[in-house]
């Protein structure tokens, strides 16, 4: 049994290159086929816990438009498809009723979470202060809570944080794309209602 299964795992190390062949060239300190480790680009420094990786070596490979459209609204739309109440003669319930439904929520959610770090790789926040900082964690916090909440099954904790998640987009979308001032203003504005106050400005 024992040396029929460690024949195994010689023939097996044989046939993956690791024999005494390999291991020399190793301790020889790399051939060229061994030296796999690449070098740093040029000026960039290393951050802390990041293996080496620089701010260089990220490849941001979609445009913002992109982005937006494969990966955030893809996976915002995993979970808000997952989640609510249509409300007609009878009530229909929107959210998962197994444990398949569950996870493909909180995978979709964890996702969300993870992907609100790619706003911050270079080139993909569109002013230099840290309100387009601060929306990417706004999301990532509403979307962690969705992913929570979908573990624990708390079907109306998972639709709040549903819709922290909608504001985050929101609230960047307001300021990036309608601009910081709000929405353009109508060619024909209606008229101020005197219990309506002003619209509260974006991001706060
Ligand atoms: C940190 C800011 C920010 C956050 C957060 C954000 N977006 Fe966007 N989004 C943008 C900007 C800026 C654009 C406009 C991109 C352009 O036109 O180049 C955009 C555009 C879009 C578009 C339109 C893409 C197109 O083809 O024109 C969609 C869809 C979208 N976002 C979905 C989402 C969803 C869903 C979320 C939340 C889960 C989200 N975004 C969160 C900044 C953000």
């Amino acid at each position: 049994m024992i040396r029929s299964s460690s024949a195994r795992v010689l023939a097996l190390a044989l046939a993956l290159g690791i024999g005494s062949l390999g291991l020399a060239a190793c301790g020889n300190g790399g051939s060229d086929d061994a030296d796999v480790v690449s070098k740093a680009p040029a000026g960039s420094t290393p951050g802390e816990g990041m293996g080496g990786a620089t701010l260089a070596d990220f490849r941001p490979s979609l445009d913002l438009k992109e982005f937006m459209n494969h990966v955030m609204d893809y996976n915002a739309f995993e979970v808000w498809h997952r989640q609510g109440w249509i409300i007609g003669d009878t009530v229909q319930e929107l959210f998962p009723t197994d444990d398949d439904g569950w996870i493909a929520a909180e995978n979709a959610a964890r996702t969300l979470a993870e992907a609100s770090n790619l706003l911050l790789l270079p080139g993909r926040p569109q002013d230099d202060d840290r309100a387009w900082v601060d929306f990417a964690h706004q999301l990532n916090d509403a979307a962690m809570k969705a992913g929570d909440m979908a573990e624990k099954r708390d079907k109306d904790a998972f639709f709040s944080a549903g819709t922290d998640m909608y504001r985050a987009c929101h609230g960047c979308h307001v300021r990036y794309i309608v601009g910081a001032d709000g929405p353009p203003a109508a060619a024909d504005p209606l008229k101020p209602l005197p219990n309506r106050g002003e619209p509260p400005l974006p991001n706060q």
